[in-house]
């Protein structure tokens, strides 16, 4: 049997040459490895989703905003969403023009809205009073808005962003209300758009999502586009041979849906996705270091530097993370994986089988590249990581520089004379 200790990252071929050992010790742990070869493969799996001409991928940026990333997604011809004036920043920085970016909002204010309004952005709208404090903002301008259709799912309560517990969307029933508001203020809608949540292995529950957005849809004249959202899953566990979400099956499906709508509709809009996991997540592998061992009571435990600030999906939403261990070790045995950051719930990994791990060894956490980086923090006045990336000829840059004392005490203003 093939050894599990880098056994995933063998077959994807992720470190392309370079030692996992020699990076640690080259730029510092933690730090987030990029593969620019499998980003580039993931942004062409969804653009070449769907048959259908008129389609747009807007990666979403919220779960990696890394500049070198963006750079590289934006040459993949992909556009994006923005969650905020922040990433709309970053995004035209990276190369993207205001008519690539769609801006969906969630409760913002005036001065939100009119930086997209000053730059040429279309957003979209999550409320109708929201939608009113747009038109008074900007008669006669053109909008978007965000429908809940009634279909949500997503790995964790805490991400399902549509049905009936969410504070997302515009329920359908208010839709006369919607359009008078429009009438209102001259305002024209180009598009609506929904996100049902995030991670799902099963196309069936997005399509069953899609289409009750289209029924939404149909109730309005001269649409320009409709988004369906993002939340396509990626195989956390691949040591016990997840499967992939079977996206050809799922281009399929979603290819007749949307002609089939064109004809009814009578005009081929553009239909948009927004996924920012399953673009993101599989190129990226965290490294650490285990500082120590030990065992307390029941448990075998591995100390390292992955602290719930560097990557919080463990600690957020019980998420698993497969584990590769570089060394040699051929022996396995149960430990738990955890950080250094002073709150119980500082684990990465409970009761894992994994090789034998001693001080000083290397370890990479998987999939890391989806909301790793972009939710890490300073807590415990920890130094947010370095990112780097494998470029296609294998050699490696630095993308981002680890924090400094400077960074956590650049904008504190002492009150002592
Ligand atoms: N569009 C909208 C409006 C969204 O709110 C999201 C994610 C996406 C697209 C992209 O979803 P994705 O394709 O990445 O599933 N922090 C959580 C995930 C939160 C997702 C929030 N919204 C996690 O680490 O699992």
């Amino acid at each position: 049997m093939a050894k599990i200790n880098t056994k995933v990252t063998d077959q994807t071929d992720f470190f392309q040459g370079n030692d996992p050992k020699a990076l640690a010790e080259k730029y510092g742990t933690p730090l987030y490895v990029y593969n620019e070869r499998i980003l580039r493969e993931r942004c062409r799996d969804i653009k070449n989703l769907v048959t259908y001409p008129n389609f747009s991928v807007n990666y979403s940026t919220k779960a990696n905003n890394n500049l070198a990333f963006l750079e590289i997604v934006q040459e993949e011809g992909l556009n994006v969403d923005a969650m905020s004036p922040g990433e709309a920043h970053l995004e035209m920085m990276a190369g993207f023009r205001p008519e690539q970016i769609f801006y969906i909002s969630n409760n913002v204010s005036k001065d939100e809205m009119q930086y997209f309004i000053d730059h040429n952005i279309i957003m979209s709208v999550d409320s109708l009073s929201q939608l009113e404090q747009y038109g008074q903002l900007n008669p006669g301008g053109k909008i978007a808005a965000r429908f809940n259709g009634g279909v949500g799912a997503g790995h964790h309560e805490k991400v399902v962003t549509a049905g009936k517990k969410t504070k997302f969307g515009i329920n359908p029933e208010y839709i006369p209300e919607f359009k008078e508001i429009l009438k209102k203020y001259a305002l024209k809608l180009v598009g609506i758009n929904q996100h049902i949540g995030s991670l799902f292995m099963d196309g069936d529950k997005y399509i069953e999502g899609v289409k009750a957005i289209l029924e939404i849809a149909k109730q309005f004249d001269d649409l320009e586009f409709v988004d369906f959202g993002g939340g396509f899953g990626i195989p956390y566990k691949k040591l016990e041979d997840q499967a992939r979400l079977d996206i050809a099956d799922m281009g399929e499906k979603l290819s007749k849906v949307m002609f089939d709508f064109a004809e009814e509709y009578g005009k081929q809009i553009t239909f948009k996705v927004e996924p920012g996991r399953y673009i993101s997540a599989e190129c990226s592998v965290l490294l650490g270091t285990v500082h120590s061992i030990k065992q307390n009571n029941i448990h075998k435990f591995a100390g390292t530097d992955i602290g719930f600030n560097v990557l919080i999906r463990p600690a957020m939403y019980d998420s698993h993370h497969d584990i590769e261990v570089y060394n040699n070790a051929d022996e396995t045995e149960e430990i738990t994986v955890v950080g250094n950051i002073c709150e119980s719930g500082d684990i990465i990994a409970h009761d894992r089988v994994l090789p034998k791990m001693t001080e000083g060894d290397v370890i990479g956490v998987l999939d890391a590249g989806a909301y790793g980086y972009s939710m890490s923090s300073n807590y415990n006045c920890r130094l947010r990581p370095a990112e780097v990336l494998i470029r296609e000829n294998g050699d490696v840059v630095l993308t981002r520089k680890r924090d400094t004392f400077e960074d956590l005490t650049r904008n504190l203003i002492s009150i002592k004379k």
